[in-house]
């Protein structure tokens, strides 16, 4: 196995997906606290105001990490309970439950990795405009810097955005996320905001001093992207799909520019009073890594339709996605491709950065139960998450500088607009008891991470 000295094997979670206590302790509002309570956006009309009921089974939580073994903790800090309206004085009860949290995960010697916007923004700066304001970006820095003077003495690990892609396009483009908008010209604006809203606080993180160790990074959701058949057309299609779910984040970051190619579908990036001077520049300022979301690589086909199909997700390029030949999938009817994420890896490298590289997502669905005994045996998640690694471990060979994998997820959790109704978790809920129970997979992660990677074969012990 080729997984460097202390690799970080580590699980990823969000703040609204797990804590719940939506009522307390000062916290405000956020757009997810909305959107879920509206009738027809969430699945069965689930809502987050319980989840796992995180906040208050803290200690409970913390153990289970320390039993899964766990070398590092991906976790959200919920912005409406560290600034209730999204702007001023931070509210002192809302660190202080992070800073327990991250007192908790070194006490069992665990990483603290901090995401500081997992799309919960307060309803408060939604109401003048959320992400489609540049003002949002700004409020955005204050409050990274406030949680940064907080906790910047205990965690080294700083991711600002998670997956500004969903939170642009889903949250405002297909309307399929919080805050619910279906506007084309929202989606970009909002992206643009989202990725200054990085560069802003990256700017202040790096000002305010702190650990000199501390690294600060973005997380970005990636797929590769192949055409469906052997055509012009459809080759046509992969280009610009990629422009949109890749190279429309990557090239800001990594090159200070947005792709050419893309003004023809987009020309709003083109508006010098959407972008403005100075703005490339603070976005593309250095970073310390990369953290990758991978679950699944896009296959794209030219639509020749109306175009409203696949409009949903990437609208105005006449493309849509189809599922593979023969591919299994997820619960969440994903195509479970383990080489898309070795093919990933590479062309960052080759084409983007050298820097070092976090999974700091992936992981799968799938229809999990506890059965009689009191177990889950989810062979299924052992096998995707067994390829997964081993293709993570491909790219390392061939000089991806990998640091660490988080797999999504500690917990099953409250999964956006499909609610409870996919689990993720290495660890199973009884929603009912809030009972926790590790299924098979955690102990063949626990194992996993003992190795340094996973055993000859999935799913063998020693
Ligand atoms: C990612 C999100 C994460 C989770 C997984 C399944 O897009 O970052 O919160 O929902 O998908």
């Amino acid at each position: 196995m080729s997984f460097p000295d202390g690799f970080l094997w580590g699980a990823a979670a969000a703040a609204y997906q797990i804590e719940g206590a939506v009522d307390e302790d000062g916290r405000g509002t956020s757009v997810w606290d909305t959107f879920s309570h509206t009738p027809g956006k969430v699945l069965h009309g689930d809502t987050g105001d319980i989840a796992c009921d995180h906040y208050h089974r803290l200690e409970e939580d913390l153990d289970l990490m320390s039993e899964l073994g766990l070398r590092a903790y991906r976790f959200s800090i919920a912005w409406p309970r560290i600034q209730p309206e999204g702007r001023g004085e931070p509210n002192q009860k809302g660190l202080d439950f992070y800073k327990r949290l991250v007192e908790g995960l070194r006490q069992r010697s665990i990483v603290p990795a901090v995401t500081l916007y997992h799309w919960d923004l307060p309803q408060a700066l939604e109401d003048r405009g959320g992400w489609t304001r540049r003002e949002t970006a700004e409020r955005f820095a204050e409050y990274a810097g406030l949680v940064y003077e907080a906790l910047s003495d205990t965690v080294p690990v700083w991711i600002t955005l998670n997956e500004p892609w969903v939170s642009a396009w889903l949250g405002y483009g297909a309307g399929v996320h919080a805050p619910g908008h279906t506007d084309t010209g929202k989606a970009l604006s909002a992206t643009h905001h989202l990725l200054l809203g990085h560069g802003l606080a990256l700017g202040r993180l790096r000002s305010a001093g702190g650990n000199p160790e501390n690294r600060v990074g973005i997380t970005l959701n990636l797929s590769p992207v192949r055409p469906g058949k052997e055509s012009k057309g459809d080759a046509e299609a992969a280009r610009k799909v990629d422009g949109n779910a890749n190279r429309l984040y990557l090239d800001p970051l990594f090159r200070g520019e947005y792709p050419q190619d893309m003004f023809d579908y987009y020309p709003r990036l083109a508006d010098p009073a959407l972008v403005r001077e100075g703005d490339l520049q603070a976005i593309s300022r250095p970073l310390d890594f990369l953290g990758v979301n991978y679950y699944m690589r896009h296959t794209v086909r030219e639509d020749t339709g109306s175009g409203r199909a696949s409009g949903m997700l990437f609208p105005g390029l006449r493309a849509k996605t189809v599922q593979p030949h023969g591919a299994e999938t997820t619960a969440m009817g994903w195509a479970i491709e383990p080489d898309g994420l070795t093919e990933l890896l590479l062309r960052l490298h080759r084409e983007y950065t050298g820097l070092p590289i976090y999974i700091t997502e992936n992981g799968a669905a799938f229809h999990d139960y506890a059965n009689p005994e009191g177990t889950v045996t989810d062979e299924e998640r052992i096998a995707f998450l067994d390829a997964h690694f081993r293709a993570a471990e491909e790219a390392v060979r061939e000089g991806v500088d990998l640091r660490g994998y988080f797999v999504w997820s500690l917990l099953d959790n409250f999964e956006w607009a499909e609610g409870y109704s996919r689990r993720f978790g290495l660890v199973y809920v009884d929603y009912a008891t809030q009972r926790r129970i590790p299924k098979e997979s955690a102990h063949w992660y626990r194992e996993v991470i003992r190795r340094n990677g996973p055993p000859q074969s999935a799913g063998e012990e020693s």
